[in-house]
């Protein structure tokens, strides 16, 4: 088999067979392909689509290129996935409400990644948390709390370490085939049997539209059937961020928050996310029933007392737990008005993601800094008068405060009310 051949197959928009897909998967891993040929091959799949039959095959090849873990000796054990979003924080509402609620929960996760926030950075707030540790005590704690969460090593789904970094640095990330195919490689070489996948739509999300991200759910969902995987999609929108709060330290604030007894929207999708886990592995009959016992694991307090377990069982320390204000501290601040009275009409969710990064800067390198980030001040269809606050912004140290100050005000259109935005669309396979 000849890679040049396969590319030019996929160029003139011919169907790859389960074995030319498998050469290039292991090509890929070997080095023997090298990266301006995988970038064209990705650059003709963008360009000319793969059926589901190769976007399944792609996706098995990538799940068997590296480790593939087996958790029967755990039991059965459930995952959830989120399509990436900004103030997206449910892992930590999900992953300890499951536990609490005795569901074993095997979150490997991922780091932030463009404009998106990653759970394992997140997690790793809490001073000491071992993101890294080993995939036997990664099973031992499983067994032991109910959950771990730990970072995606590279030990598993090998080529689509190596494929996501060259479709970040070839404009290639955005396609229905290779999303589905990169998240889903991952999860079914992570062993669990119950997946709920978090597919998100809007200005903060990969699709940008509902269409598309339904497309993607139901690809995803009948990946995961056909792999043997009990799994469903929730619909929900990014067309702001999940909270007002964006950067490491806030969000972790705003999920200790909800387990606390917040009500917001990060609640309401937590308890959805979670409730769709207890039908899927049959704990429940009913999303309204399972509801009941999500919500009661959050308000009995049950649910935070699981996050300090998972928290100290992996070295972290979990006193801010019980003051999350302490997160709140960093040192300067910015805030952001409007010049137009209205309502918010849209806001630029992705850029906002890109903002809280930026914050990190130092002499234009991101320097991983926790304490920085953006508290939003309004949301979609909120009314505003002149000179109101916007959003503020929380850094340390800035050499272009105004372009950014610049950059998040335009984050925000100010015009005619906008239709009411519903955070969960529906939900694809229950
Ligand atoms: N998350 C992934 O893991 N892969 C993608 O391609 C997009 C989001």
């Amino acid at each position: 088999m000849d890679i040049v051949e396969i590319i030019n197959k996929k160029k003139n928009g011919k169907i790859l067979t389960a074995n030319e897909i498998q050469f290039f998967v292991d090509g890929v891993c070997s080095g023997k392909i090298k990266d301006y040929q995988t970038t064209s091959l990705l650059m003709a799949i963008c360009l000319n689509g793969m059926t589901d039959e190769e976007t399944y095959c792609l996706t098995m090849s990538m799940a068997r290129s590296g480790k593939m873990l087996n958790l029967d000796d755990v039991g059965v054990c459930v995952d959830k996935h989120s399509t990436g979003g900004v103030s997206d924080t449910t892992t930590l509402v999900v992953v300890p409400v499951l536990a609490s609620l005795g569901i074993k929960t095997a979150k490997m996760s991922g780091r932030s990644l463009g404009f998106t926030g990653g759970t394992a950075d997140k997690m790793e707030v809490f001073k000491g948390y071992n993101t890294e540790i080993s995939t036997d005590k990664f099973v031992s704690l499983i067994k032991e709390n109910n959950a771990s969460i730990i970072s995606q090593s590279a030990d598993f789904a090998l080529a689509d370490k190596i494929i996501y970094k060259l479709r970040s640095d070839s404009g290639t990330v955005e396609n229905l085939s290779l999303i589905a195919s990169s998240i889903m490689s991952k999860k079914i070489a992570c062993g669990a049997k119950i997946i709920v996948l978090d597919c998100k739509y809007g200005s903060g999300a990969f699709m940008k539209t509902k269409k598309d991200c339904k497309k993607l759910a139901k690809l995803m969902v009948e990946i995961g059937k056909r792999a043997g995987i009990k799994v469903c999609a929730v619909i929900s929108s990014m067309q702001q961020p999940l909270t007002e709060f964006v950067g490491n330290n806030f969000e972790v604030y705003s999920s200790i928050k909800v387990l606390s007894g917040e009500k917001n929207n990060l609640r309401e999708l937590s308890c959805y996310l979670a409730s769709a886990i207890l039908v899927l592995s049959e704990r429940c009959k009913t999303i309204l029933e399972a509801e009941e016992l999500v919500k009661n694991a959050i308000d009995s307090g049950s649910a935070k007392q699981k996050l300090r377990q998972i928290v100290k069982s992996q070295g972290g320390d979990d006193s801010i737990i019980d003051s999350p204000e302490t997160l709140l501290n960093c040192k300067n601040k910015f805030e952001v008005q409007t010049d137009k009275a209205g309502y918010i009409s849209k806001i630029d969710t992705a850029e906002i993601g890109r903002i809280s990064h930026d914050l990190q800067k130092i002499d234009g390198v991101v320097k991983r800094q926790d304490d920085v980030g953006i508290i939003l001040n309004v949301k979609l269809g909120d009314k505003v008068n002149l000179s109101d606050k916007l959003a503020t912004m929380y850094y340390n140290n800035l050499d272009d405060l105004p372009e950014l100050a610049k950059r998040l005000k335009n984050c925000f259109v100010v015009g005619k009310k906008p239709k009411k935005n519903k955070l969960i669309e529906c939900v694809i396979g229950v």
